[in-house]
């Protein structure tokens, strides 16, 4: 996908660029890069953090993590290994490999999942990056400084209660992904990413460093290391499982995407496996920074969406130099936020270039509009429609407004049948000999990971689904 036909400076140019002048370790790098960049988000640094509040803590980040390395970094091995070996746009990929012709049409619905997904993730993602670029002015201005938790608790309230200021910023968020996707210039901010994604990292260990030496950081050490299974619902384990999906950006079509940018000798299990421990390692950071300080406060964990916005600005309040590091990690977030968005958009614009056959600025235009008008609801949802779920009656729905649906129904369902779609695809339409091949593991391994794919993940998110719905 992204790598646009059109565009000046696409990803694949950039690729080739540097393999020509660095040899291949650059490129494998470029891809880490790519993928981390769709990866590290939102999802990592304000949805992990505030899901483990609300579903109890260490019983929820065990499953979390297993998730990771049963479900999740399966699925993306196969994802890139599908892009690689069809070498084209996820939906073209899908169909020159599928090895029964019959079945082939039915390799559609993966791109169409994708780009549903893309669609309505990027909605509500764009408002919460809103809320990311509105922190940094809160940052920058020294309003944090030496506040209470309740005045800190108190300018989220108004953010969040001012649907004409959230339009605003909203409106900014969007339009910055917008900007990138129309110009094709990703290469760039790719390259960006080698430095921001380091820098996140390091005010991350910095937060962390506050929260160890003036929070309760053994209680937060507990509470996300010490599983208590009695705190973990069924609903919970399905939140995981969604979790995993959404934070490796999978089940929609991106890794497959990028991978077929991918160069033949690099290996796919390891750079997959590098993407999955950076994500990872950045969520448990933000845990680690953020829940010492919710003990420290006497704040509640399970306090929903707005627990980094609630927890991080009284720590950077407080600390030394604390505006400063404040609206860097703002400045930071925006940015990973910014390249997952930009994840998002791509995909629904090469659909319209390839099916509709719009130009790229008019597909982005088109689709990045669309996707503006629908973050409207997730904007009211937080104020003058916070009381309406639309879905109310059924009891799994009760009290979700239209922002929970549509996070609910993306991650917890939407992915995870991306998923699915893919595993099958990979475990049983694909000819082995093509998939062993691409992988080129030692046999034990492979046949590993073969076995993983083909009966562990479709079963496993199967029966979470099935669990869930009844
Ligand atoms: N992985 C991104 C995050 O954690 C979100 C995302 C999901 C991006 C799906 C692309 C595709 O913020």
């Amino acid at each position: 996908m992204s790598v646009s036909d059109s565009g000046s400076a696409t990803y694949s140019e950039a690729l080739e660029g540097s393999n020509a002048k660095r040899g291949l370790w650059s490129s494998r790098l470029a891809f880490i890069l790519a993928a981390t960049g769709s990866a590290v988000g939102l999802g990592n640094i304000w949805k992990f953090p505030y899901i483990t509040g609300e579903n109890g803590g260490g019983a929820f980040v065990l499953v979390y993590l297993l998730c990771i390395a049963a479900v999740g970094l399966p699925i993306m091995m196969a994802e890139v290994l599908i892009g690689r070996r069809g070498g084209h746009s996820p939906v073209q990929s899908l169909r020159l490999i599928a090895e029964r012709d019959r079945l082939k049409p039915a390799w559609r619905m993966v791109g169409a999942v994708g780009v549903l997904a893309g669609f309505l993730i990027l909605s509500f993602y764009s408002v919460i990056g809103g809320w990311a670029v509105s922190y940094v002015g809160t940052a920058a201005s020294g309003q944090l400084v030496g506040q209470s938790a309740e005045a800190v608790g108190a300018i989220f309230s108004n953010l969040l209660g001012d649907p004409l200021t959230l339009l605003l910023w909203h409106t900014v968020f969007m339009a910055l992904v917008m900007f990138v996707v129309a110009k094709g210039v990703r290469a760039g901010l790719e390259r960006a990413v080698s430095i921001l994604m380091p820098g996140l990292f390091v005010l991350l260990l910095i937060a962390v460093g506050y929260a160890m030496t003036s929070g309760e950081f053994g209680r937060a050490v507990s509470f996300l290391f010490q599983p208590d299974f009695s705190k973990l619902s069924t609903s919970g384990i399905l939140v995981a499982l969604g979790h995993a999906f959404f934070t490796l950006s999978l089940g929609m079509a991106v890794m497959m995407a990028y991978g077929s940018y991918l160069p033949k000798n690099v290996s796919i299990a390891k750079t997959s496996m590098a993407v999955s421990v950076i994500d990872t390692g950045v969520a448990l950071l933000a845990g680690l920074a953020i829940f010492p300080i919710v003990f420290a406060n006497g704040l509640e964990p399970g306090a929903g969406p707005g627990l980094i916005f609630q927890t991080l600005p009284l720590a950077f309040g407080q600390m030394p130099m604390g505006s400063l590091f404040g609206t860097l990690f703002f400045v930071l977030l925006i940015f990973a936020a910014w390249t997952s968005g930009i994840s998002l958009l791509e995909p629904i614009v090469e659909w319209l270039e390839e099916r509709k056959g719009m130009n790229r600025t008019a597909s982005t235009l088109g689709a990045g509009v669309v996707c503006w008008a629908l973050g409207i609801a997730s904007i009211l949802s937080l104020n003058l429609w916070s009381d309406f779920a639309p879905l109310g009656s059924i009891a799994m729905f009760e009290g979700k407004t239209i922002f929970d649906l549509l996070d609910f129904f993306t991650a917890n369902i939407l992915l995870p049948l991306g998923g699915l779609l893919v595993a099958v695809f990979a475990g049983w339409v694909m000819s082995r000999e093509a998939v062993e091949k691409e992988l080129a593991l030692s046999g034990p391994m492979f046949r590993l990971w073969y076995l993983t794919i083909r009966y562990f993940t479709p079963v496993a998110v199967a029966a979470v689904f099935i669990y869930n719905l009844m």
